[in-house]
Formats: structure tokens, C-alpha cells, sequence
């Protein structure tokens, strides 16, 4: 019963989209968007990650500029590089790549980050404005989940959304989108966590249900309404000796088990993950053409 939502492919189209867009303003004689990404170390996951957003941003159309500090690298010398490019004409979105080293206060950093070129939305100011359903950068992976139902044409308005996964990033954010008045909300939202008691009572009432909890494969059949749509934020490492690198990527969801149970689900990679990056592309373009404007 089970289908694939192709979340690499459907990533693929935002991201021509705005290439077009993109290359149209450009040919007016205007200058190409930019996006500032600033990297403190060499954790794998995070290179990879932002190595993924210099791709895209090429692939658009996007300057981006490659900010990359070491380890030991001071509080005061990340919010006097942030300082510069929230001054910097030039600068359309600045990122800082998540987790800092402990010696750098993670929530002053992003405060530190202009409201206006917040492309990741994680600002109070964003994330307080996507509560108040007023205009603002809406965080990526909320928002790409969001992209992600409506192109696969799945309702959302009126039905029951299980999220499960209460973070700053993904969960809370995406409750206060889900619950949006209008065609890309209006759904029933419960949000479990790892404290919820009894889990599966809860998942198993969702007709859309969203794992971004960060334990591998932990949503297993038993815990999914026959003909559900899944969505698995999830992207954990499991040993896999078959694998050169010694490893394999998994979501939050037991994809094999679940997969003739339900009606639609994202794979792990290539679901998710691809729209997160698009609509950080998204949101780059929005804030260049709001600075044109
Ligand atoms: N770390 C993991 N995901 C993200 C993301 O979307 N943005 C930033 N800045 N850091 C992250």
C-alpha cells in the first residue's frame, strides 16, 4: 500500500524554480542573492551539511560566502563576524551552523543575527512572528515538511498531525505552522515527546504523523493508523559493517516495517532532509528580493 514521497526530487523542483527567478533579476543587471554561512569546526555531520547548502546555493544561482572558523575560536570574534554581515549590504541571509562548541553561547549568537536576514528562523523575533501568524522567515524543515505534503497532494486542513518531537527547530515550530489559519494549515495537532506516556495512542489516532525525535527507527508498525502519511524528520547513524564507511543512515521510523501499513512516507535520506536545504534556498531568494524591492 505504501508509496515514497520523493522529497529529493520535489526539492529538486523548488530548487529550478528559483534558479529561474534567480537568473531572471539577474539579467536585468541586478546582483545575485547571498547567503553567508558561517561553520565553527570540522564535526562530520555539520561539514556535510553545509557542504550540501554551498551546492545548492550554486545550483540557484546563489553567492555563498564560506565563513569557516576553528574549534577554539572565541564568543566575541562569531558576533563581530555576524555584526559585519548584518551590516553588509551585500549579505541577503546569514546562517549559523548548529551545534557551537560549548565555549560560544548558541542563543546569543542567534540573537545577534538580524531579524531581516534570518534565513534560518531560528530568531525569537522569527519564531515569535510564526506564533503571531504574522510575516516572517519561516524555519526550513517545518516549512519544507509543509512544501512536501501539499506537492505530494496530501491534505492537511482538518486532519489529525501527530508530531513527535517537541525541539526549538522542528516540533514547536512546526505545531504553530500546522495550526496556521488557512490551506497550508488548519490541521488538529498533538505534540508527544519523551516523556508522553503510552506513545502509541497517541500516533496511532494521526492521519499525518511527523517523527523528529532523533532515536532510530523507533516508530514501528504497531504505532501507525493503517493508510497514515509518515513523515520522518530523523536522520541517525547506525552501524552497518556492509558499508565502507561503516555505518548507514536511518530515520526515526522503521521504514520497512511501516512501509505497507501506510499510505505515503518520506525515505531517510532523500526526504526530508533535500526540502530543508530548498527552503533555505527559499527564503535567501525572498530576502534578496525583499532588499531589490
Ligand atoms: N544544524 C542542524 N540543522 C541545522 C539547520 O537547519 N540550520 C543550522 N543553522 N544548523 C543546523
Amino acid at each position: 500500500m505504501g508509496k515514497k514521497i520523493e522529497g529529493k526530487q520535489i526539492a529538486q523542483s523548488i530548487r529550478e524554480e528559483l534558479a529561474q527567478q534567480v537568473s531572471g533579476v539577474v539579467a536585468l543587471g541586478k546582483r545575485s542573492p547571498c547567503l553567508a554561512v558561517v561553520l565553527v569546526g570540522h564535526d562530520p555531520a555539520s561539514v556535510s551539511y553545509v557542504t550540501g547548502k554551498h551546492k545548492a546555493c550554486k545550483e540557484v544561482g546563489i553567492v555563498s560566502r564560506d565563513i569557516h572558523l576553528e574549534d577554539d575560536v572565541g564568543e566575541q570574534k562569531v558576533l563581530d563576524i555576524v555584526d559585519e554581515l548584518n551590516n553588509d549590504d551585500e549579505v541577503d541571509g546569514i546562517l549559523v551552523q548548529l551545534p557551537l562548541p560549548s565555549q560560544i553561547d548558541e542563543q546569543k549568537v542567534l540573537l545577534n543575527i538580524s531579524p531581516d536576514k534570518d534565513v534560518d528562523g531560528f530568531h525569537p523575533v522569527s519564531l515569535g512572528r510564526l506564533m503571531a501568524g504574522v510575516p516572517g522567515f519561516l524555519p526550513c524543515t517545518p516549512n519544507g515538511i509543509v512544501e512536501l505534503l501539499l506537492r505530494s497532494d496530501i491534505e492537511i486542513s482538518g486532519k489529525h498531525v501527530c508530531i513527535v518531537g517537541r525541539s526549538n527547530i522542528v516540533g514547536k515550530p512546526l505545531m504553530n505552522l500546522l495550526l496556521r489559519k488557512g490551506s497550508r494549515g488548519d490541521a488538529t495537532v498533538t505534540v508527544c515527546h519523551s516523556r508522553s506516556i503510552d506513545l502509541a495512542r497517541y500516533t496511532r489516532e494521526a492521519d499525518i504523523l511527523i517523527a523528529a525525535v532523533g532515536r532510530a527507527q523507533m516508530i514501528t508498525a504497531d504505532m501507525v493508523k493503517e493508510g497514515a502519511v509518515v513523515i520522518d524528520v530523523g536522520v541517525n547513524r547506525i552501524e552497518d559493517a556492509t558499508r565502507k564507511r561503516g555505518y548507514r543512515l536511518v530515520g526515526d521510523v522503521d521504514y520497512d516495517g511501516v512501509f505497507e501499513k501506510v499510505s505515503m512516507i518520506t525515505p531517510v535520506p532523500g526526504g526530508v532532509g533535500p526540502m530543508t536545504i530548498a527552503m533555505l534556498m527559499y527564503n535567501t531568494v525572498v530576502s534578496y528580493q525583499r532588499s531589490q524591492a
